[in-house]
Order: structure tokens, then sequence, then C-alpha cells
């Protein structure tokens, strides 16, 4: 049995207008415990709506999906979620106190939430940030802050939305490294989606590609064997590219030739 198991999963929506669409079609996947899965695919082909689904905050409309061989049904802290630009940090904590937020609900005594918070904060690079409020960070350091909050959990599975999608270069660079350590060190369960291929093979264990939506399905599945800290150029590295780039152009263009006769 597979840490998670996707059975030919589909969503479908139902406008205000009567009108069924579907977002995700006939989906399967098996997830082993300690992947670090990244999900590409072109813009509307129901990536968010499959993390949706993973955390509980949707349900499939066909299929199913199980956790440890049991149905997931609503959202867990077994499963903690990080989405892009999503700043979900109280303004009127610091960043020590939104860290241990969660924590403090479940009941956790102060000093064990404490130090919780404090290595979490240390381990995505906040060493000495700790009594910043988020009105007084940048962009890239909120983001950590909720990465550092979603780990502080200590969740079986961490589920993520393009959470660097929003970031610069730079600090992109640098969170992209931070989360292989945080994952290398804690070996949670990581399902990331991005539009970046070049971010998927730095990070995954395995890259999944989609087809182009709607009714997105998944294509085909890349397991990424490279060893130790990963290099663009590398020969093995471009190699893997090559492959996701052939798999991911076809649908990209397929995305967009029906977003234009949408358009016309
Ligand atoms: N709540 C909803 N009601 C109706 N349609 C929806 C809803 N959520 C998503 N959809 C539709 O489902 C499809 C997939 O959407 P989804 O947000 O999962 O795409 P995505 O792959 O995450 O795209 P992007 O890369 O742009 O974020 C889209 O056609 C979208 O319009
Ligand atoms: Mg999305």
């Amino acid at each position: 049995m597979a840490f998670i198991e996707l059975h030919d999963v589909t969503r479908t929506f139902v406008s205000r207008n009567g009108r069924t669409s579907v977002a995700v079609k006939d989906f399967s996947l098996d997830l082993a415990r300690g992947e670090f899965f990244c999900l590409l695919g072109p813009s509307g082909c129901g990536k968010t709506t499959i993390l949706s689904l993973l955390a509980g905050f949707d349900h499939p409309t066909e299929g199913e999906i199980l956790l440890d061989g049991a149905p997931v049904r609503n959202p867990s802290r077994d499963r903690g979620v990080v989405f892009q630009g999503d700043d979900s940090l109280y303004p009127w904590l610091n960043a020590i106190e939104n860290v241990e937020f969660g924590l403090r609900m479940r009941g956790i005594a102060k000093k064990e939430r404490r130090e919780r918070a404090l290595r979490y904060l240390d381990l995505v690079g906040l060493k000495g940030q700790h009594e910043k409020f988020p009105g007084e960070l940048s962009g890239g350091m909120k983001q950590r802050i909720q990465i550092a909050r979603a780990l502080a959990n200590e969740p079986k599975m961490l589920l993520m939305d393009e959470p660097f999608g929003a970031l610069d270069a730079q600090t992109r660079n640098i969170m992209q490294h931070e989360l292989r350590k945080i994952w290398s060190a804690t070996k949670t369960s990581i399902v990331f989606i991005t539009h970046d291929l070049d971010e998927a093979i730095l990070l995954a264990t395995r890259v999944g590609v989609m087809t182009a939506g709607p009714g997105g399905t998944l294509k085909g599945v890349i397991s990424i064997d490279l060893e130790g800290e990963r290099v663009r150029t590398d020969p093995t590295y471009t190699k893997y590219y090559a492959t996701a780039y052939e798999m991911i152009r076809e649908e990209v263009a397929r995305a967009s030739g029906r977003m234009a006769g949408e358009a016309a």
C-alpha cells in the first residue's frame, strides 16, 4: 500500500448557469512516504484542484484519494499547506508567534512550542528575525514563515502550490536550496506545484506532467535520479530537462491553442 493513492480522480464543477466543466479527469498516482513530487502542467490543467483534493479542502466527484489506506475527507494537520501569495500570517503576531499559533491552538506547552518554532524558523534561514512583525518583513521572508509554520506542525505531508512563484530569482534560488535541505533533514513527503521545469528538476525525486485542461490528467512521470547537489550543467540534469520539456511543450501548445480558440 502506497502512502498516498489517487484512484481515477475526477473533479467536475457546475457553474451558476448550469454548465458542467471538468477540472481534472481520471487522475491516478501513488506516492511513497518521503517523496518530493513536483507536479507540472499548463495553466488551467487542474494542478491546484489536485492539491485542494489532497489537502481535503475539496472532494473528488468520482474516484478516491487514500492516505495510509484511509479516504481523505477533511483538512488535517497531517497535511501542511502553503499556497502562493497566500499571505495568511496574522499581522498582529510576530514571526515566532505566527509559527507557534497552530501549536498553541493544539494546547502544546509554551516551552515546547517555542523551541519548535525557533527550530523551524532557523531551518528556513530566519535566525535573528523572530521578533519581527509581518509588516516589517519582505515577501520572501513572509513566505518562509509560512513554510516554517507548516513545518512546525510536523505534518506527514507538505502541499505547496507555487510557493516561490512570486519571489525574485535570488530569493527563489535560496529557498529552493533551503527546501531541499529541509526535506533531506525531515523526510516529510512533499507535493510541490510549479510552472518552472528547472525548479521541478532541481527539487523533485519524481516529476509528474499533466495534460492540458479542461479535464487534465497525468500524462507521465519522470524519476529524477541525481545524487547530492543538483547542478544545471550536469549532462544527466540536461537529459532530464530535455525529456520533461518535450512532454510539457506539447501540452502548453495544446492549452494555448484552446485558449486562442475560446477567445475567437
Ligand atoms: N471552484 C471552481 N469552480 C469552477 N471551476 C473551477 C473551480 N476551480 C477550478 N476550476 C476550473 O478547473 C480548471 C483547473 O483549475 P486549476 O486552478 O486546478 O488549474 P491550475 O492547473 O492550478 O492552473 P494555474 O497554473 O493557472 O494555477 C480550470 O478550468 C478552472 O477554471
Ligand atoms: Mg493553480
